[in-house]
């Protein structure tokens, strides 16, 4: 049987951080009933598709999945499993923001099937959480990792963040060695990116956001990234850090370009060659599946062309890069065969490496990855 995974969407936050252009809102929780039904209507026009395909990993994110009634999780999951086939050793992940879990809704995730947590964290200094608007402070971040050690939850990721305005390359050590402390089995590291129409790139734009300059923003990277090594963390991707073994599958899905099906507002599909994407309204959204009607917006068929650029721009951000003979076997052709030159050219550049097994970035092709990935693409 053929695999795939599943990204469920919940679009609810308590309140806009100034960074986030995610499609989320804080002024639309009398929708949430409504919405929550319409996720399982869309789930239940999958269900003739997905009759072939196990489902090997499912990923609730959002917005602020932690920001709803846990009886709404515990429902969606439960009519997962009841109507599709479900992997054995299936890994489900929720985002959590600190402070939006108590003991009883941690205990509903883990009766729910949850196995692993992603709790966006941010930073451990609290004036830097408050000057990018997160609606908590380090001692609920503190907290809120103890309700879920406590329920046994034994994969946690924090997503933390560098580059932010007015942060230190010390401040960024500190919070890494507080989330280290704390023993999390996975660290996603985001550099800043100012997102059009966001409060930051408003206040960017009037001059009045003070950023950390280039040089200083990939010290920290690079800093980052020796200190997290150094600490036993394996770096799998540009942004992405595990402790042996538990590096997250359903990214790893993204990155080897496996089919997953994303259901809820704006959510992104690839499977059986077509890319597609769902409305980002929400009235349209609930409308459409009220009718029973897919809210897709968009779609584009995937050509085998296509498939291999997508494959090699994701393929490269691994830090053990693209397997060739991983390659070969899926595309039966040499990736020599195809972009000798792009390959020559960068690696006399210094930006790739071709160890004989895999073709994979060097440091400073991490610097520079945009570079490496604009040349695969035909
Ligand atoms: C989909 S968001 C949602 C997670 C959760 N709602 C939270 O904020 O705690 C996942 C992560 O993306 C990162 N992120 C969001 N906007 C970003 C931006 N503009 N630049 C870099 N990272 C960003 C944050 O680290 C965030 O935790
Ligand atoms: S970062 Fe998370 S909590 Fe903040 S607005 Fe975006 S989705 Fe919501």
């Amino acid at each position: 049987m053929k695999e795939i995974s599943i990204y469920i969407h919940i679009p609810f936050c308590i309140r806009k951080c100034y960074y986030c252009d995610f499609t989320s809102f804080s002024n639309m929780n009398d929708k949430i009933p409504k919405y929550m039904k319409s996720l399982m209507v869309e789930l239940d026009l999958y269900k003739e598709r997905l009759r072939d395909y196990t489902i090997k990993t499912i990923f609730i994110g959002g917005g602020t999945p932690s920001a709803i009634e846990a009886r709404y999780i515990y429902d969606l999951l439960g009519h997962l499993y009841k109507n599709f086939n479900i992997f054995k050793d299936l890994e489900v992940t929720i985002e959590v923001n600190p402070g939006t879990i108590d003991k009883e809704k941690v205990k509903i995730y883990k009766e729910a099937g949850i196995n692993r947590v992603s709790m966006g964290v941010q930073s451990f200094n609290d004036s830097i959480l408050k000057s990018i608007g997160r609606i908590h402070n380090k001692d609920q971040i503190y907290e809120s990792y103890k309700l879920l050690r406590d329920e046994k939850f034994e994969n946690i990721n924090m997503d933390l963040m560098f580059g932010l305005p007015n942060q230190t390359l010390e401040e960024v050590l500190l919070t890494l060695e507080e989330a280290i402390s704390l023993g999390v089995e996975h660290i996603s590291h985001y550099s800043l990116i100012l997102e059009e129409g966001t409060q930051f790139y408003n206040l960017e734009k009037k001059g009045k956001l003070n950023l950390p300059k280039e040089d200083k923003e990939r010290l920290m990277y690079h800093k980052s990234t020796e200190f997290l090594v150094e600490k036993g963390y394996n770096h799998y991707e540009i942004s992405n850090y595990a402790l042996p073994n538990y590096e997250c599958r359903h990214n790893l899905v993204y990155w080897e370009l496996a089919p997953y099906l994303g259901v809820g507002l704006s959510s992104h599909s690839y499977m059986e060659n077509m890319r597609f994407f769902n409305t980002s309204n929400i009235l349209d959204y609930i409308e459409k599946l009220e009718g029973k009607l897919l809210p897709i917006e968009g779609e584009e068929a995937i050509d085998k062309s296509t498939e291999i650029e997508e494959y090699c721009i994701l393929g490269i951000r691994k830090i053990n890069g693209i397997d060739k003979e991983e390659f070969k076997k899926r595309f039966n052709v040499d990736i020599e065969a195809i972009y000798k030159d792009p390959i020559d050219k960068h690696t006399n550049r210094g930006l790739i490496i071709d160890n004989g097994k895999a073709i994979r970035l060097t440091k400073k092709g991490l610097d520079l990855s945009n570079l490496v990935e604009v040349d695969f693409l035909k």
